[in-house]
């Protein structure tokens, strides 16, 4: 397998062409039929990549680890907070001395307003790939994991009605950049993409402008509502998904009177019969079951919430095998 992108920095899937992310979808599916059918996947045999962690994770820790040793490399993971950085020391520092010790360096910070910067700040200094574990914009990993699933489902069909949904949650003040990357991303392929959101749940102005401008260059479409209702009738994919006031309200506080007053907004088994009769429910997880979903929705029929997960590992693997290989 050629490392088509040895070196490329992996932060925003907007800085990645089509053809470029389709070859690490490409990838990916190879990589998920290797894995099921116990073949091996040498592509970085010697590699080590640093994983360094400002927040919890489950999904992005393990789908890297596992996938770098199933690659045949080494993933260090790095809680930042046993790290200098807690005692001040400069991201260009802890790029610098990292990249010289091995071969790419992941990172998740979602501080709001700081985490991209730090990302950049470690990829200027860096001489080895940076990914992006998820910051406060963008979670690449999970759109490429997403747009992986849903090509699963509905293969090449255009004009799919993919609806990203708020919903209510009390576990945290969740980042934006699950469905910031996802409106972004999903017009490119051609899908009719509805952002729904109660006031007050806005995501940044350039970036529903962006994601207008990718729907009008690539076939897609774009819209925002403030009804719920209106987003599920005869959605294909429904993505509701918690995510917090960031944009007019910088508070880390989670729960407030305006969060308390959106109650309503939960995935139920009647929204879903409003959607297509084939309706898929997806979300990046962890859900807040109870506020975000019903049970019966996410343990139902309609829910490929665990087949999503598992691609994290798959598209995981596409990214450091492309970026970090040698072969
Ligand atoms: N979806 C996702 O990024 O999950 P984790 O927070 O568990 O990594």
């Amino acid at each position: 397998m050629k490392p088509l992108f040895k070196g490329k920095h992996f932060i925003t899937l907007e800085e990645w062409t089509k053809p470029e992310i389709d070859k690490l979808l490409e990838v990916s599916v190879a990589l998920k039929h290797k894995f099921l059918t116990n073949e091996p996947t040498p592509y970085l045999t010697n590699k080590t990549a640093f994983l360094m962690f400002f927040e919890q994770s489950t999904r992005t820790r393990n789908s890297m680890e596992a996938g770098i040793a199933h690659l045949g490399g080494h993933g260090t993971f790095l809680d930042t907070s046993m790290m200098q950085i807690s005692h001040g020391e400069s991201a260009k520092d802890t790029a610098t001395i990292l990249s010289s010790y091995g071969h790419g360096i992941a990172c998740r910070n979602c501080f709001w307003e700081v985490g991209n910067k730090y990302l950049r700040e470690l990829a200027a200094n860096s001489t080895v790939p940076i990914m992006n574990l998820q910051c406060d914009l963008y979670h690449p990993m999970q759109g490429l994991a997403d747009l992986m699933t849903i090509k699963e489902v509905y293969g090449e069909k255009k004009h799919i009605k993919v609806s990203i949904i708020w919903a209510y949650a009390t576990s945290h003040k969740k980042p934006i950049s699950v469905p910031l990357t996802q409106i972004l991303l999903f017009p490119r392929y051609a899908m009719d993409v509805t952002l729904a959101y109660p006031e007050g749940y806005d995501l940044p102005v350039w970036a529903i402008e962006k994601a207008k401008q990718n729907a009008l260059e690539n076939g897609g479409s774009f819209k925002i509502t403030h009804n719920m209702e209106e987003a599920f009738k005869d959605a294909d994919v429904v993505i509701p998904k918690n995510w917090g006031s960031w944009v007019n309200n910088q508070s880390s506080a989670v729960v407030d009177d305006l969060l308390e007053s959106y109650k309503g907004w939960k995935c139920t088994e009647e929204m879903i019969a409003l959607a297509s009769p084939d309706v898929k429910y997806m979300h990046a997880l962890p859900a807040d079951r109870g506020n975000e979903v019903e049970d019966s929705v996410i343990d139902g029929p309609h829910s490929i919430v665990y087949q999503e997960a598992e691609n994290r590992l798959h598209t995981a693997k596409a990214v450091m095998a492309m970026t970090m290989g040698d072969k």
